[in-house]
């Protein structure tokens, strides 16, 4: 009776609790409410319309008269950028050099949405320190060809994967009280003609596929301010298309902050302003010019865009000051410390992805090695500037080589040879023109190869060779890279390749030839000391491809349906929700190597997989239960992958999809429990006819294992 008693007081003094809470919230909102429309009152027509474009590279908006502080923005996924004077050349200021984050697609090769959130933590913290109303971050278009140049950016091929880091991104950018802008809404998948082509896409692959992360990001993450993508969709740019923007967006997300568009990626005045766009960026002076400058003003007083529309931008760029430079929660900002290095340096030890350790090369016994070659334009090549937008002046960079003369000590004799030139002479819209092959720095690399007990090769491409606004031509190693491998591996047996890039390339010849391959990325300030503790053993490799590495171009669906880069300005993405895994898988294609892939120093046994229950109603969560037992003599993390197929569905479907992941460190010769969740309703298919999510009543098969190809357990659930 008592035991009762106290069981509900406690109850209601939650209850009270909790009311409270939301109370105050909707006081808060209240009152935020009450104060910008009081501002709002105040403005003139010519106030608002001037918050609405910008009036510099990256600022816009501030009313002096009224306190109304201006936003400044600044890019982006690697680190805050430097500053830019007008014309973006450096400002050459010594104030603004960051910390460099390792790139998109390494930070989901971690498959660690809690390094996400320490990703942008940091990075706002840095955003503080420098100013920065809004990062310019992250971005996360889908890996739909692996030859888009801004595939290190992004972060997979799996909407999955994507939302849960950029939901952690966001919420860490915006502990800062600094807005995320996340970028590019929606289907820029391909630089070549970004800015004119029209992407053909059926609703259910834009739905399923390329627009989950964003959906996640505003409905989950709470992002305040999002970047409208330079191409078009299905028939309008994203900047002024009303499906995306009004209907999606704004309508069925309920986003409340700002849409603003890429970097002059704004193309008319009325229907910008009428279908979505709040706010027009990238532009050059004369800024009265601009289309939502002068000619916005003059459609407002023409009747062709309302009051009300413009009141509405207004708005949410004075929510979004509020919740950033107004918020009261400012603090100074910090930068360059030694905890961003920290998570830095985490992102990239968990990063890197071995490939393959045949000989068990790996890890290298320091103690025993007397000397090493190491070879290659990428162990000295340093990642955090090029590649255009995405560029951040670091403080500072360890190389691969320095990483590894200082956790080698001075009892291995380290001698270098650059072996390629990847020096890259590219204009802003052609492919990158490489150097040609240079045989002397090969036989360089050859003599200090043949006399050194093992070598470490460092190729791959580089911030100048992978970048915005150009695809790659092929997947080929550039550089005459692979004469250099051939040449090496041949005088020296104990070859280690480390190949360095953000998105695949073809490496299907030493994947044959060779027993040693490490994947490393453009992977930060503390880019040589995470890569020399994976080689030394002193990080257990945890990395997981996060996207499908094809044998040929032409298997990659885009590829294979010759549906890239389209035709006349029009692609249709024919493969329609079999991108990546789901075409290899669906069509039994065999991959290079396949997506969640990355092996341990350890290996990992699965056993015991389980769900709670075997039926389900749509309103359930499926709890699944696998044990995984670290076999092998080191520590290890392991990500645990949970794939979901649909056996006879009324519908086209993937052989499977990812539905659920979780990371965990298991001791040697332990064994972990490790607890899955995946909510019924995320297994629904988009219909297009009736424009909902449905879930299919009937079986599902689930798959645990430890990548998308080796998922040896297996179980069946039905849905009622
Ligand atoms: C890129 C954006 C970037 C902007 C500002 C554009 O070219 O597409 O991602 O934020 O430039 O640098």
């Amino acid at each position: 009776m008592k035991n009762n008693f106290s069981k509900y007081l406690f109850s209601a003094i939650i209850l009270v609790f909790a009311l409270n809470i939301v109370n105050a919230q909707t006081k808060n909102n209240q009152s935020l409410d009450a104060k910008i429309t009081s501002i709002i009152k105040k403005l003139t027509l010519e106030e608002k319309i001037s918050m609405l474009h910008a009036n510099s590279i990256f600022g816009a908006g501030g009313i002096q008269r009224l306190g109304i502080p201006e936003m400044m923005t600044d890019d982006g996924p690697l680190g805050v950028r430097e500053d830019v004077k007008q014309g973006w050349g450096s400002a050459n200021l010594t104030t603004d050099s960051a910390t460099f984050f390792p790139n998109g697609s390494a930070l989901a090769a971690t498959w660690n949405p809690d390094l996400a959130y320490r990703f942008g933590h940091d990075m706002g913290e840095e955003a503080r320190a420098r100013k920065k109303t809004i990062m310019l971050a992250p971005a996360f278009n889908i890996c739909r060809t692996p030859l888009c140049g801004r595939t290190y950016e992004y972060y997979s091929e799996d909407p999955f994967l994507n939302a849960r880091l950029a939901v952690q991104a966001v919420k860490g950018i915006q502990s800062q009280n600094v807005a995320a802008c996340v970028k590019h809404y929606a289907v820029n998948n391909q630089e070549v003609d970004r800015g004119k082509v029209n992407v053909e896409i059926d609703e259910r692959a834009l739905r399923e596929i390329y627009l989950p992360a964003f959906k996640a990001s505003i409905t989950e993450g709470n992002a305040w301010s999002i970047m409208s993508a330079y191409n078009k969709v299905l028939g309008s740019y994203c900047s002024e298309n009303d499906f995306l923007l009004n209907q999606i967006l704004k309508g069925e997300w309920k986003f409340k902050g700002i849409v603003m568009s890429d970097w002059s990626g704004t193309h008319s005045t009325v229907d910008a302003a009428n279908h979505g766009l709040d706010l027009e960026m990238g532009t050059n002076p004369p800024y009265e010019k601009n289309y939502f400058a002068n000619p916005l003003l003059a459609a407002v007083k023409e009747g062709k865009v309302s009051m009300k529309v413009i009141d509405d931008k207004v708005y949410r760029i004075l929510w979004v000051t509020y919740k950033t430079t107004l918020s009261g929660n400012q603090s100074s900002g910090k930068i360059n410390t030694p905890e961003h290095s920290k998570t830095a340096y985490d992102i990239a030890a968990e990063s890197i992805v071995l490939l393959k350790n045949e000989k068990q090369l790996l890890p290298l016994n320091a103690k025993s090695i007397k000397s090493i070659a190491v070879i290659g334009d990428n162990a000295t090549r340093t990642f955090h500037l090029g590649g255009f937008g995405a560029g951040v002046k670091a403080r500072y960079e360890i190389t691969a080589l320095a990483g590894l003369k200082s956790r080698l000590g001075k009892n291995v004799d380290i001698k270098f040879a650059q072996g390629y030139s990847g020096a890259v002479k590219s204009t802003r819209r052609n492919a990158a023109a490489e150097p040609k092959a240079d045989s002397t720095l090969i036989q360089q690399a050859v003599a200090i190869a043949k006399s050194s007990e093992m070598a470490v090769l460092f190729i791959g491409g580089n911030r100048d060779y992978e970048s915005e606004s150009r695809d790659r031509t092929d997947l080929s190693l550039p550089f005459n890279e692979q004469a250099l491998v051939d040449a090496v591996t041949a005088v020296n047996p104990n070859t280690i390749i480390v190949v360095v890039g953000g998105a695949p390339y073809d490496i299907g010849k030493i994947k044959k030839n060779n027993h040693t391959i490490v994947w490393s990325w453009y992977n930060g300030s503390e880019n040589g000391n995470a890569l020399a503790d994976v080689l030394t053993g002193k990080v257990n490799p945890s990395g997981k491809l996060p996207f499908t590495f094809p044998s040929s171009l032409n298997d990659s669906p885009a590829h294979a349906l010759n549906a890239y880069p389209g035709e006349n300005l029009q692609v249709n993405y024919k493969e329609g929700i079999l991108v990546g895994y789901r075409w290899f898988d669906t069509k039994k294609i065999e991959p290079l190597y396949c997506f969640g892939y990355g092996l341990s120093y350890t290996n990992f046994k699965y056993s015991g997989f389980s769900t709670d229950k075997k039926n389900y109603k749509t309103s359930e969560i499926i709890t699944a239960t696998v044990s995984v037992n670290n076999t092998g003599k080191y520590a290890g993390k392991e990500t645990v992958q949970l794939y979901v197929g649909k056996t006879g569905s009324v519908v086209e479907r993937a052989d499977k999809e990812l539905k659920a992941f979780k990371k965990t460190e298991i001791g040697a010769g332990a064994t972990a429990k490790v607890i899955l969740k995946i909510t019924v309703k995320d297994l629904a298919y988009f219909d297009v006819k009736t424009k909902t999510w449905i879930v299919e009543p009937g079986q599902y098969k689930l798959f645990a294992g430890t990548s998308s190809k080796d998922l040896t357990q297996i179980s069946t659930i039905t849905v009622n």
